[in-house]
């Protein structure tokens, strides 16, 4: 089974081939980072045109590279949601004509699946990673606990009650002037910091439950910044802060991952493994704390290649070929969906601002 997979629902315009025995073909992302970074983060305005303006033309080169011709496929998935809601019509609408010019079955991925499955795509091991699974789906919108239990099975264990991790790394690298998107160059400018100089509290730690919250911690980060001597920053200072804010962003992570591993075993005993996915599983240094946590737990550590934890096309056509491999498409009628969650069944955390 051969599987065209698109995504347009934030900032990456994306294409890829993949097949039902996890070899991806094609896997062409276009960041449309530099016609964002003037304003310091994503306009929705912006990234719709640009998707259409993209997407043809990354669709023919995903085909090229992967030597293939459309009546060679045996589907097409799109993201469906959630997210921007311009961009994510460009690629449902794109798909769907795809879809219907070749007679082909349509498949709307949810974008948060995307994530979730890509490490059945990518697990090294030749049986493959089986379900039930534990996942942290950390990126700019989400910040989640979830276990997986099979394809559109998700339960949630633990949400934000307020700014995604993703989001925190963006507005602390925002406050020390270090530029968009945040994540990357905050995990840079740490490089030798000495995190123990700044106090910077810990938001949830030791709390009932496996919510996260990290308002307190970029305020934090404000707080200090506003305690420094008057002009610009030295960077040591920055050095050192951005240091103290990612241990304790792993100092969070670890609190929140040990007690849902507490949770999941026990509702689990079959399920052995972290998954970790999104764009802030690219954090080497949140990936060593969890490494190490895991090992400590006797839990399996998994976390796709840095290139598939970011966004990509490689995931929704991934999830596309298990859903299609369960019978499982869409009609063309199908409407884009902007907010879309996992697990419709979850609470509402409680928490001012609480996105759910
Ligand atoms: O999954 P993703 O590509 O897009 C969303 O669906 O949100 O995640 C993007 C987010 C951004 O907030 C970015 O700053 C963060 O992931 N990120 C990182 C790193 N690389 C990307 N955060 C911390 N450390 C990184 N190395
Ligand atoms: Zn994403």
């Amino acid at each position: 089974m051969i599987i065209l997979g698109i995504e347009t629902s934030c900032d990456e315009t994306a294409a890829a081939v993949v097949t039902d025995r996890r070899e991806i073909l094609a896997d062409v992302v276009l960041s449309q980072l530099s016609d964002h970074r003037p304003y310091g983060g994503v306009v929705p305005e912006i990234a719709a045109r640009a998707h259409l303006e993209h997407l043809d033309g990354l669709i023919a080169r995903a085909m090229s590279d992967a030597g293939l011709s459309f009546d060679q496929l045996d589907g097409v998935a799109a993201t469906g949601g959630p997210g921007l809601i311009g961009g994510v019509i460009v690629g449902v609408m794109t798909a769907k004509a795809i879809a219907a010019v070749r007679g082909l079955p349509f498949v709307a991925v949810n974008h948060l699946e995307g994530h979730a499955l890509t490490a059945r795509l990518t697990d090294p091991s030749p049986e493959g990673l089986a379900f039930p699974y534990l996942l942290l789906l950390v990126s700019g919108g989400h910040c989640q606990l979830l276990a997986v239990e099979g394809v559109g099975m998700y339960r949630r264990l633990g949400t934000t009650i307020d700014d995604a991790v993703g989001e925190a790394f963006d507005k602390a690298a925002k406050l020390m002037g270090l530029g968009y998107p945040g994540g990357p160059l905050l995990e840079k400018a740490a490089e030798g910091g000495d995190p123990g100089r700044f106090e910077l509290p810990r938001p949830m730690k030791g709390r009932p439950g496996c919510d996260f919250s990290f308002s307190g911690l970029k305020t934090a980060v404000r707080n200090r910044l506003d305690e420094l001597p008057p002009g610009p920053f030295d960077p040591v200072d920055i050095r050192d802060l951005a240091a103290g804010f990612q241990a304790a962003v792993g100092d969070v992570m670890v609190d929140r991952c040990t007690r849902a591993i507490a949770r999941f075993r026990a509702e689990h005993p079959e399920g052995n493994t972290l998954v970790v996915a999104g764009g802030v599983a690219a954090n080497k240094y949140l990936r060593a704390r969890l490494t190490a946590l895991t090992e400590k737990l006797g839990f399996r550590f998994q976390a796709p290649p840095l290139k598939l934890c970011t966004d990509n096309a490689a995931m929704i056509a991934w999830a596309g070929v298990e859903r299609l491999q369960l019978g499982q498409t869409d009609t063309l009628d199908f409407a884009p969906r902007p907010r879309w969650p996992l697990d419709p069944t979850a609470k509402k955390p409680a928490g001012k601002g609480a996105k759910g």
